[in-house]
């Protein structure tokens, strides 16, 4: 494990020399290219039909370990029918497909403003054959009717090119109080969202965030869940651009050298999972604020809403120069959270309610846009 260490060292100083020369040419190059080109499709406006241009918009919105679990069915000239890919769920960490169904509801939300720019008005009808509970079946999430309209556009889209969820840590600039106030008032969410800024709040929500995450890293299902959804270095990325992808030089140089490989990352005796969980730590005690927002029930009408909510969130946070990114970990569903999920609700819901995401927001680095598959490959034939 030291020489480990010492490679990971070594070839992290290796890697930061490479930067500062004329390796830049080696890094550009392992970032993947293919697998982010749905971003420029949807930017260009490539596809004819304002159909197909509005849903390469939503495959870009937010959604759980970027699973993309959509599927579309075109429907006569104005419909679409939208279905859950069942395979593509998660159901260490999300037993009941409650963050799926949120991940749908940023998608939806994705659909209607990217439809109002082209002046279209999208009906959106959740769940109109029911839904599923206590998982998703094989009933429809959503049917969408777009028609022409006077539909305002949405000053939120205007962000949509740039919105990320910013895993990096947060450098130590504060949030002004002004901003949380100018961040609410740009998403406008329809659910109770909290903002929690002042220094006690964001110590105690560090502490618990840290907390949960760490026992997941430590759960063998949820963590072997996530680990194998890692797409290590370009070659994987381009195959299978979802997932959470390890990208960069210094990624590749590790897996080269057997440091960072799936097998690796999942054993808690590695060096590869130490330096992950000192990464998380890291990310998570930067945090200069979170956002929690709660419902009152935990209804699939809800849980897609939330969705909805979440979207506008993410999208004004990026509006405003703010790095966001969930942590959903002490909201979960399954046995060895119950102790910190109580925990979390005592502490955020206390008048009752279901906390259906929490994030933590700061200043940085604008983040790499994520991958994701073409709108075409998401299509019902
Ligand atoms: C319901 C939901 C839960 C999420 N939970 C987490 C989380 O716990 N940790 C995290 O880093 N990202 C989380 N994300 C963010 C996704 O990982 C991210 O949206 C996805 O990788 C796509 O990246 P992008 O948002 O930058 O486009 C969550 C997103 C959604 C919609």
């Amino acid at each position: 494990m030291a020489q480990n260490r010492r490679l990971f060292l070594k070839l992290a100083g290796a890697s930061a020399l490479t930067l500062v020369g004329a390796g830049a040419v080696f890094t550009a190059t392992r970032t993947p290219v293919r697998a982010l080109l749905p971003w420029e499709t949807a930017m260009s406006g490539a596809h004819g039909h304002p159909r197909l241009r509005a849903l390469a918009w939503a495959i870009l919105a937010p959604n759980p370990h970027n699973i993309q679990p959509w599927l579309f069915e075109l429907v006569g000239e104005d419909e679409v029918r939208i279905w859950c890919d069942l395979d593509r769920r998660l159901p260490a960490t999300d037993p009941f497909d409650r963050q799926i169904t949120i991940g749908f509801g940023c998608m939806l939300e994705q659909l209607r403003m990217a439809a109002a720019e082209a002046g279209l008005a999208a009906q959106i009808t959740p769940f109109p054959e029911g839904a599923g509970a206590p998982r998703l079946d094989d009933r429809p999430i959503a049917h969408v009717r777009l028609t022409p309209a006077d539909a305002a556009p949405d000053p939120l889209f205007a962000h949509a090119a740039i919105r990320r969820s910013d895993k990096a840590p947060f450098d130590d600039r504060s949030i002004a109080p002004d901003l949380v106030a100018a961040l609410l008032e740009a998403a406008a969410p329809r659910h109770e969202t909290a903002l929690i800024a002042d220094p006690d709040g964001v110590a105690a929500l560090r502490d618990l965030t840290w907390r949960a995450m760490e026992l997941e890293l430590r759960a063998p299902a949820p963590h072997r869940e996530s680990v194998d959804l890692m797409r290590i270095g370009r070659a994987e990325i381009e195959a299978n651009p979802d997932g959470i992808a390890l990208q960069g030089a210094m990624i590749e140089a590790l897996n080269v050298a057997g440091v960072i490989t799936r097998e690796a990352l999942a054993d808690p005796a590695s060096t590869a999972f130490s330096q992950t969980l000192g990464m998380m730590r890291a990310q998570i005690y930067s945090a200069q604020g979170y956002a929690v927002l709660t419902t009152p029930g935990d209804t699939r009408a809800e849980q897609l809403e939330t969705g909805r909510d979440w979207l506008r969130l993410n999208l004004a946070a990026c509006g405003l120069g703010l790095g966001f990114q969930p942590l959903s970990q002490a909201l979960q569903e399954y046995e060895a959270m119950a102790g910190l999920y109580a925990e979390a609700h005592d502490r955020l819901a206390p008048g009752g309610g279901r906390v259906q995401m929490i994030a933590r927001l700061g200043y940085g680095r604008v983040p790499a846009r994520t991958p994701r598959w073409p709108v075409e490959s998401r299509m019902m034939a």
